[in-house]
C-alpha cells in the first residue's frame, strides 16, 4: 500500500478541529470538566486504555477492546469504529478519508491534553 494513506501522518489542526465540530462534538467533549456526553469524555484519551472513563457505561466490547489509544490505533478505530470494535454502541460509520482522519487526530493530540 502506498505510504501515507495506510499510516498516520501529521494533519491540519484547524480542519481538524472543523471535522470535531460537525462529526465529533455532538456525542464528545474533550476538556475534563465538562464531562461525558452520549459518549465518553475524550479528555486525556491518548496514552489511556479503551474503557476507562469513570462515570461513563462501555459496551464490554469497547472496554475490552483492551489497546491504547493513540495515534495510528484511533488512524484505525475512526476509518470503521464498528469493524475495529464489533459490537461497539458508538453510532459513527467512518471517516473513509486518511486525510479527514490525520487532520481530526491531530486535533485530538492538540485539544484532550
Ligand atoms: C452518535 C454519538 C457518537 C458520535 C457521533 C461519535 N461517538 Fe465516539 N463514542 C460514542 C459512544 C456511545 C462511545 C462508547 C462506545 C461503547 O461503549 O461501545 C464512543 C467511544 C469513542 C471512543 C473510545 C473511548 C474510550 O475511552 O475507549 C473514541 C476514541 C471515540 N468515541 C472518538 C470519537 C470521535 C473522534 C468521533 C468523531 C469522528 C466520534 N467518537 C463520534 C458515541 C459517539
Amino acid at each position: 500500500m502506498a505510504k501515507g494513506s495506510d499510516s498516520f501522518s501529521d494533519g491540519d489542526d484547524k480542519k481538524g478541529a472543523n471535522l470535531f465540530k460537525t462529526r465529533c462534538q455532538q456525542c464528545h467533549n474533550l476538556k475534563a470538566e465538562e464531562g461525558n456526553k452520549i459518549g465518553p469524555n475524550l479528555h486525556g484519551l491518548f496514552g489511556r486504555k479503551t474503557g476507562q472513563v469513570e462515570g461513563f457505561s462501555y459496551t464490554d466490547a469497547n472496554k475490552h477492546k483492551a489497546i491504547e489509544w493513540k495515534e495510528d490505533t484511533l488512524f484505525e478505530y475512526l476509518e470503521n469504529p464498528k469493524k475495529y470494535i464489533p459490537g461497539t454502541k458508538m453510532a459513527f460509520g467512518g471517516l473513509k478519508k486518511a486525510k479527514d482522519r490525520n487532520d481530526l487526530i491531530t486535533h485530538l493530540r492538540n485539544a484532550t491534553k
